[in-house]
């Protein structure tokens, strides 16, 4: 019987700077489930790469002074050289300058075409040049400037082919919303009520400003625009309408798509709605994960951008503590949907508690005792007792939690589960007391017992944790005498695979323990160092980005405290928000104001999910004229920061009460 498959992919990523700490989530999730699945058997294709073309590399280049294909080589030969490092496996790297995905996105694009999904029209609207996007004015910000990076954009008119979403509406909503085809599905509603329910726009594809792209082979003034170049990788990769590669009908449709946060769209209508017009299947899951954030000095958070220069270098990190540990912190701490914030105190800390106390020193415990009791080898003598099959369940009920929750593309919820069986085993050495039975010669069946089981629930332990942790487990399985074919995953449900005279080699210590505040001064000053280096090497468009707006600041004519004390601001809690039907922008908030409560409409829907509102205290500009925005009442407005990265809330402090008066 042929092997099951299993088709996973990140992002292709853009080549425009080089990788961060965000892209190794993505990357290391999906290795790290890749692995899982072939260790189950499955015959996998893992597929990453990048996505070469559009105006910002071109430009870039041009900076530079070297072609596109130049400017992109150097970063890719840095991506491919990150993934090395990470043990990142993939089975195939893609380049969208690949001749064999132009091909197929040429076909695509001339199918879609004749098929009447594809047609010429004229697009005009208001440009930003930077972020190389249409607005339409609904979408610009109070002052008429890009949403996104809030300079002033410009009006633009061009020739260009359009792709007609619209018939596929309804199809693409029952998959949202019908289907287990989003992973976590709570995104479903905002996607329906910000995209679907208004109606499907035309997506513009085509492009006549820049010529960094994939021509359109029926109308050469036109390349290919980004989104449908980048998404057709998925199935060029294996061979859809090219001749390179001849995987499509085994591996397609795709088992899991990975994405965060800020592609889901593209990822959760775009593409299935090009599926839909090829007529191929649709991909079994897209799963969505929140940003990797950075606490920069003042507590704030952002996003870990390039241009921004918040970057955590990967290679350092790895250095220090080495690549598994870094493996597992990411993965370990983010949740799908929600944000992580990358914290060098969180990282030290989760190292030092679940890797070198919990792992570490189970197994060198566990190594050091059958050593100094046994010599090293285990006595065939046992002596079961009651208390061993609570601890003996746990382990194996393990295998079954990972499963579930790695179906679920829930990566750190298959971590937990395996720490926990980590956690019972340092207890199970607790309970039984080792060290006490060593003492008696009358014990030693019982000792013998003990050490067994604890080697045996690491040999299922370690195995579990092999494809997030690929370079440390080898090293468990070498000290604790589990060969090849005790570690098989097929054994995993089986109590007692290993020999029962096995034999330990104590070894280096896995994870040697981190001094938290001498680590952590010596980290900020590397962080620090390297943002001052980063900014200072960042090209003039770059800076324009992530340049902070001290020099631009203009102040409003001043006031005296007079005027100031006309205006009463005061601290409120959200109760509960919701997005305002036919606006992209407001969002509906019910606060508990302390005066009995109050409803305010606020332009952050496109910064902010009501999930990531509820419960926090903000400020309210309490004395406000009402106003209607959209036919919804507003009593007063939230006091919110325009940033390089959007617009951000201030939150308040939780200790301080709903009511407070802010002077
Ligand atoms: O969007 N936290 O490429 P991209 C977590 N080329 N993940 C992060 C992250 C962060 N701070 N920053 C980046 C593109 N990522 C397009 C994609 S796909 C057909 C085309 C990861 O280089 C995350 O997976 O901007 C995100 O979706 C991806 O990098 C975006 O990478
Ligand atoms: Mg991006």
């Amino acid at each position: 019987m042929p092997k099951k498959t299993f088709y996973i992919t990140t992002p292709i990523y853009y080549p425009s700077g080089n990788p961060h700490i965000g892209h190794c989530y993505t990357s290391v999730a999906c290795d790290s489930i890749a692995r899982y699945r072939r260790m189950q058997g499955y015959d996998v294709m893992f597929l990453t790469g990048t996505d070469e073309h559009g105006l910002k590399i071109e430009q870039k280049a041009a900076e530079k002074g070297i072609t596109p294909k130049e400017y992109v080589d150097e970063i890719v030969a840095v991506f491919k050289k990150l993934w090395k490092y990470m043990n990142v496996d993939y089975d195939r790297y893609i380049r969208t300058t690949d001749d064999y995905h132009i091909e197929t996105v040429q076909k695509i694009f001339k199918e879609l075409y004749d098929k009447g999904y594809i047609y010429k029209g004229e697009y005009s609207g208001k440009y930003c040049t930077p972020c190389e996007s249409f607005w339409t004015d609904s979408q610009l910000d109070e002052n008429g400037c890009c949403p996104e990076c809030h300079r002033p954009v410009t009006f633009a008119k061009e020739e260009a082919y359009f792709f007609k979403m619209s018939p596929f509406a309804d199809r693409i909503e029952k998959l949202l919303t019908e289907t287990d085809y989003l992973q976590p599905k709570t995104r479903a509603v905002e996607l329906v009520n910000n995209f679907i329910k208004p109606g499907l726009e035309d997506l513009c594809v085509s492009r006549t400003t820049f010529k960094w792209g994939i021509p359109v082979t029926f109308d050469d003034k036109h390349v290919v625009y980004v989104w449908i170049d980048a998404l057709s990788n998925y199935i060029s990769a294996l061979g859809f309408l090219n001749e390179t590669y001849n995987d499509y009908e085994k591996f397609w449709p795709a088992d899991v798509h990975m994405v965060a946060k800020d592609i889901m769209r593209f990822h959760a209508i775009i593409w299935p709605a090009m599926l839909m017009a090829l007529e191929q299947p649709l991909p079994k899951h897209l799963a969505v994960h929140g940003w990797i954030t950075f606490a920069g000095k003042n507590g704030e958070s952002q996003k870990m951008s390039k241009s921004l220069g918040n970057v955590v270098d990967p290679f350092m990190l790895g250095e220090r503590y080495g690549v598994d540990a870094i493996r597992y912190h990411i993965l370990r701490e983010m949740a799908l949907g929600a944000d992580s914030a990358f914290s060098n105190e969180i990282m030290i800390n989760r190292i030092n508690s679940d890797l070198a106390n919990g792992l570490g020193n189970l197994v060198s415990r566990t190594v050091a005792m059958a050593d100094k009791y046994f010599g090293g080898t285990l006595p065939t003598e046992r002596q079961a007792e009651e208390i061993d099959s609570d601890f003996i369940n746990t382990v194996l009920n393990t295998v079954k939690d990972v499963e579930t929750e790695m179906d679920g593309t829930r990566i750190k919820g298959a971590l937990e589960a395996i720490f926990k069986a980590v956690d019972r085993a340092n207890k199970y050495i607790d309970e039984t007391q080792p060290w006490v039975l060593g003492k008696d010669e009358s014990k030693k069946a019982r000792l013998a017992s003990v050490l067994y089981n604890l080697l045996d629930g690491i040999r299922i332990i370690s195995t579990l944790l092999s494809p997030f942790m690929p370079e440390t487990m080898p090293k468990v399985w070498e000290q604790t005498g589990a060969s090849e074919s005790d570690v098989e995953y097929d054994k995993l449900s089986t109590f007692g695979v290993l020999p029962e005279n096995v034999t330990v080699h104590k070894g280096a210590i896995l994870f040697p323990r981190i001094d938290v505040d001498k680590e952590i001064e010596e980290l900020n000053a590397i962080i620090e160092k390297n943002m001052a280096d980063a900014k200072s090497k960042l090209s003039e468009s770059e800076k324009a980005e992530s340049s902070d707006n001290s020099e631009k600041i203009e102040l409003a004519p001043e006031i005296t405290i007079d005027d100031f004390a006309k205006i009463e601001i005061r601290v409120a809690k959200i109760i509960s928000a919701e997005k305002i039907k036919k606006s992209d922008k407001l969002l509906r908030l019910q606060l508990d104001d302390g005066m009995g409560g109050r409803q305010v409409v606020s332009g952050i829907a496109q910064y902010y999910t009501p999930e990531e509102l509820v419960g926090k205290k903000i400020q309210i500009i309490a004395n406000l004229k009402p106003v209607k925005l959209r036919g919804v009442e507003s009593c007063g407005m939230i006091c919110a920061a325009d940033t390089p990265d959007g617009v951000k809330v201030v939150f308040v402090d939780d200790s301080i009460p709903v009511g407070s008066k802010v002077r």
